[in-house]
């Protein structure tokens, strides 16, 4: 394959960073602080008012210097997430949610392929930022304070769409602040990781907001609150279910490695989204279900021949995460409220 002739810099030579970044990536990308845009020496990049902000190191953009809080150093201690090689894993918990989330994902599909921005926000090995590149969309960000997903992610590129590569922008950064230029995005996705930041969750959503264009649309997903006991009970038992039921804590992981992460019931999660701007146009969710297949298939208790009911299944989870009220998490697409208003003015 030759090198795209969008492309400013192939720059293959030892010193410089291997892969080649696209001219649209310079102009999305900020400075974590102040977002001036950058300049780029060899691999540094600079901002005319702070300095030296970060380097490019194999086609990712990288901001090192934020706060690693427990949750990143969780992530990083597993070498990131790794949601898309579970989503290939039949009877997986995130097996199963996948194809719901990419059918939500679909629906928001916004009609300009080249030039509109899709920014996925704590994307890991990019499970929901692969099909967005799939369906032919010219400008996708991934962003991860983990830089070992997205490292991955981009491998898996390399091998498998190495046309792709100028279309993906992937920046290792804090969700508290993103290098990205404010009101660019047309589609800001944050799934399963904005309750990561805890206490800070309000930053988190507040820089997508910021980095969201006036008509755009985001896609979040939160774990509910009966999710998180359920979950709870299931791999850790009665005690540790009532331990949290007086908070909105969730821990995954095992008594000596465990992360803390916060769930929402839904009026909850509806009032941090009103209250940072944004306006709820619909609530979905991932149903239940795939929390308790995954617990069976863990405990080598489904059937044999349950493989072959993976398709009505998949119909009936899809059913669900429209329809049902039983949710593991919520799925809520929202606009900005003042787009909403000055709308109906
Ligand atoms: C449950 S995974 C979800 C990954 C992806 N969104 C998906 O659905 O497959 C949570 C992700 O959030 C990322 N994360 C945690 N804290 C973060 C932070 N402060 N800033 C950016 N990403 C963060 C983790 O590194 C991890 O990749
Ligand atoms: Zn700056």
């Amino acid at each position: 394959m030759g090198t795209p002739g969008s492309l400013i810099s192939a720059m293959k030579k030892s010193g410089q960073p291997r892969d080649p970044v696209a001219d649209w990536a310079w102009k999305v990308i900020t400075c974590p602080s102040c977002h001036e845009s950058l300049k780029h020496e060899s691999s540094k990049l600079y901002c005319s008012d702070c300095g030296p902000v970060g380097y490019l190191e194999d086609g990712i953009f990288r901001f090192p210097a934020f706060r690693v809080d427990a949750s990143i150093r969780w992530y990083q201690d597993k070498g990131g997430a790794h949601f898309y090689e579970r989503s290939r894993v039949p009877y997986a918990m995130s097996a199963l949610d996948t194809p719901v989330y990419h059918r939500f994902l679909a629906k928001l599909r916004p009609p300009n392929l080249a030039e509109s921005i899709v920014v996925d926000v704590g994307a890991g090995d990019g499970r929901n930022t692969a099909p967005w590149l799939a369906w032919g969309f010219k400008r996708v960000v991934a962003v991860d304070a983990v830089c070992a997903s997205l490292a991955r992610f981009r491998q898996r590129i390399r091998r498998q769409h190495p046309a792709w590569l100028d279309r993906i922008l992937m920046v290792e950064c804090d969700a508290r602040q993103i290098p990205l230029s404010s009101a660019q995005a047309d589609i800001v996705i944050a799934i399963e990781s904005l309750y990561y930041l805890n206490e800070d969750y309000p930053r988190g959503l507040a820089e997508c907001v910021r980095i969201m264009k006036p008509n755009g649309r985001i896609f979040l997903a939160e774990r509910s609150w009966e999710g998180a006991l359920l979950a709870r009970l299931l791999y850790s038992g009665v005690g540790a279910m009532l331990s949290i039921a007086k908070s909105r804590d969730m821990w995954d992981g095992g008594m000596q490695d465990s992360v803390r992460s916060r769930c929402f019931t839904e009026t909850e999660l509806i009032a941090m989204l009103r209250g940072r701007g944004l306006e709820p146009l619909e609530v979905k969710g991932i149903p239940l279900l795939p929390l308790i297949l995954g617990y069976l298939r863990s405990q080598g208790s489904l059937k044999r021949g349950d493989g072959k009911l993976l398709g009505r299944l998949g119909h009936l989870l899809q059913d669900l995460g429209e329809h049902g009220q039983m949710r593991r998490t919520y799925a809520v697409v929202a606009a900005k409220a003042s787009a909403r208003v000055r709308a109906r003015q």
